[in-house]
């Protein structure tokens, strides 16, 4: 079947990862980039014995549920992938799917899920972008075609699938404040001083990645890292922010010689101002430093939270468990209704943001443990801190372990809140959990507008 064109598909309904489903001689076929009520052309990507993959090559006719996608680079970035549909469709999707998964994999009885919490604002959301500095700038198909010779240095985002290929960033509709200016300047002052972008094939290049990160109350965190470890081209980079920008709060940059982008291992240096950038979220303090991690859209991470921690139902007589706790922001964030809160995470770093943050806000009902979650969560571990009245729970994308799960069910908390950013594998483990809990909430929270993703969040009591 593969590349083979199917005519007049018609788009049915969206399935999971937002993928859109039609079908095909009674198979399903799976299609991205279209909108339920399109009638498409597609070329068959990938066949197998129960469905198929498909791109659209031609649309004829566009569904009533499209919207015009408001940003100049949709399309070819990939951020957002869902701009051609309206906002009260997103959500309603969001919520549908949530509603799929759990039919289909938790396969036990359910509440109605709630209608999705929406954010207020659906553009300029996020508190951190992470622009890529390229010499292989991606070229449209007008560009190729014109013969012409066109400037190769980008700074922006990976085009979908292409590691080698960057997206031109004019102006991005996520993330407000100063953002969209430093990035641009950055770029116009590197190539008027023949600066250079990195070349990820060589790994040659001075500029490599710029991080922009901001809070509510207009603070800004930029980190440059360097390809190259050359002191006079970073100064000439760095003084030039500072002079421009003296919104910067927090200047930092990074050279950086490994094959990969990540610094968690490296130095951060300060070129100006603080190492941190400081959110508030209902009078508490967090300190966001270059290597933490915080939720990236804080507006919601607040809705979010509070629904944990109404679905907890806290009196301040109990033990919390916060797991998979990163820096603490859940387990800071109930602390002032529980007796105590005991966080377990991965990282040790993020565990010492987490004791920092609790401190900063003469939290000292909380504890912070690092580890392997099935490692750390033990009979020996629970017998030392008392069991949990209620555990919250917000694991990575995979689910939690089987072993956890075990552990779960061995503790037998009176409740469990279920934080997930993924809901297919959220519902795997509720199935396992279903042996001794029953759901009896279900709450879908909208975090990241103009994609398919879906927070959600399960209240599970025991039986
Ligand atoms: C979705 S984040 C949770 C974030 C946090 N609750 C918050 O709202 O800021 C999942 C966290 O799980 C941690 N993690 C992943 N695998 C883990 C494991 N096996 N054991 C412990 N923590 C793990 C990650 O480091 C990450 O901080």
């Amino acid at each position: 079947m593969k590349n083979k064109v199917l005519q007049r598909l018609k788009i049915e309904r969206i399935a999971s990862e937002g993928k859109c489903v039609g079908h095909h001689d009674g198979k399903v076929v799976f299609v991205s980039n279209v909108a339920p009520g399109d009638v498409v052309d597609v070329r068959v990507t990938k066949g197998r014995s129960s469905f198929l993959e498909a791109e659209a090559i031609k649309i004829h006719e566009y569904s009533d549920n499209r919207v015009s996608p408001f940003c100049e680079h949709f399309g070819t970035c990939g951020g957002c992938k869902w701009q051609h549909i309206s906002y009260e469709l997103q959500m309603t999707y969001k919520r549908q799917q949530v509603v799929d998964q759990f039919q289909r994999i938790a396969k036990v009885p359910l509440p109605e899920v709630m209608p999705i919490i929406g954010a207020k604002d659906t553009r300029y959301y996020r508190n951190k972008l992470d622009f890529t500095f390229s010499n292989n700038r991606w070229l449209t198909r007008e560009e190729i075609d014109s013969g012409e010779n066109f400037e190769r240095n980008a700074l922006g985002f990976h085009v979908p699938k292409r590691f080698d290929k960057i997206v031109d960033i004019n102006h991005c509709y996520l993330q407000g404040g100063i953002s969209n200016e430093v990035r641009n300047e950055l770029r116009t002052f590197a190539l008027k001083e023949n600066l250079t972008f990195y070349d990820i094939i060589n790994q040659t290049g001075l500029l490599r990645n710029l991080i922009i990160r901001s809070t509510a109350d207009g603070q800004t965190m930029a980190i440059v890292q360097f390809g190259e470890d050359d002191p006079q081209g970073i100064d000439k980079v760095m003084s030039f922010l500072n002079k421009k920008f003296p919104e910067i709060t927090s200047l930092l940059y990074i050279v950086n010689l490994k094959k990969n982008e990540t610094f968690l291992d490296l130095d951060v240096h300060t070129f100006a101002g603080r190492d941190y950038i400081e959110e508030n979220m209902e009078g508490l303090k967090f300190k966001i430093r270059p290597k933490s991690f915080y939720q990236t859209n804080s507006q919601q991470a607040y809705r979010l939270y509070q629904v944990a921690r109404e679905f907890a139902g806290l009196t301040g007589k109990e033990t919390v468990y916060d797991l998979y706790t990163g820096t603490g922001t859940i387990a800071n964030f109930v602390a002032g209704r529980a007796r105590q809160v005991i966080g377990i995470e991965y990282v040790e770093p993020a565990i010492e943001d987490a004791r920092e943050n609790a401190r900063h806000n003469q939290l000292t009902n909380t504890q912070f443990y690092s580890g392997d979650m099935k490692d750390v969560l033990t009979d020996d571990f629970v017998s030392q801190h008392q069991k949990p009245d209620v555990v919250i729970t917000d694991p990575p994308r995979a689910g939690m372990h089987e072993d956890v799960i075990q552990m779960l069910l061995k503790l037998s908390a009176p409740k469990i809140v279920y934080v997930s950013c993924n809901p297919a594998t959220q519902a795997r483990d509720v199935a396992l959990l279903s042996e001794k809990y029953q759901v009896s909430r279900i709450q879908p929270v909208d975090m990241f507008p103009q994609t398919y993703h879906v927070e959600n969040v399960v209240l599970l009591e025991l039986n």
